[in-house]
């Protein structure tokens, strides 16, 4: 279980997200909770250099995990931005071989249930069931890699509107 009777366990470090993937996604991949030993890109969009992404969840926690989780935002804007950032910033770094949208997925909705929200309702995102909401969130990522975090912010946004 990861939420246990309201407590949610932490997700404050570099290794409690490892643990997480392990924890989630062990039991079909192999290397889960290991980072990934490859270069990836999806659609001609690369993700952090696989030598780089050690460093890269370091600093993810020390930017932007100690900054935001665990999350107590009450302000719609704030919680939407801080669960925006940290996810984009994840899915940049693009830790593991698979399972990176689901573990950050899982992530804001940990950060969610700490704001006292209920988890994401993804539907309006999904790539087989909302290809236009999917083109959205991924122009999104691509504005976020370049510093603007409004287009993640107002995806966040409207998920939170669509999960209480
Ligand atoms: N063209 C793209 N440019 C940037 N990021 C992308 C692109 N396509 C997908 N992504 C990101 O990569 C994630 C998919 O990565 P990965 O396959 O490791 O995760 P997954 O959990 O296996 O898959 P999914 O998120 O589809 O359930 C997507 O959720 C999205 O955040
Ligand atoms: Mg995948």
């Amino acid at each position: 279980m990861i939420v246990e009777s309201g407590d949610v366990i932490p997700v404050n470090s570099a290794e409690d997200i490892c643990d997480i993937h392990d924890f989630w996604l062990a039991d079909i991949y192999p290397s889960a909770g290991k980072y990934r030993r490859v270069d990836m890109s999806k659609e001609g969009f690369p993700f952090a250099q696989s030598n780089f992404i050690e460093k890269l969840m370091t600093k993810l926690e020390s930017d932007f995990l100690a900054k935001y989780t665990p999350c107590h935002y009450s302000d719609l804007d704030q919680l939407a931005l801080a669960l925006g950032i940290v996810h984009v910033e994840l899915i940049l770094i693009h830790p593991f071989r698979e399972g990176n949208g689901r573990t950050a997925r899982l992530l804001a909705d940990l950060m969610a249930i700490q704001a006292k929200m209920p988890p994401l309702n993804y539907i309006s995102i999904d790539q087989t069931t909302n290809q236009e909401g999917f083109k959205q969130y991924i122009l999104a990522i691509h504005a976020g890699f370049s510093g603007n975090y409004e287009p993640i912010k107002d995806i966040f946004k409207m998920l939170i509107k669509q999960s209480v």
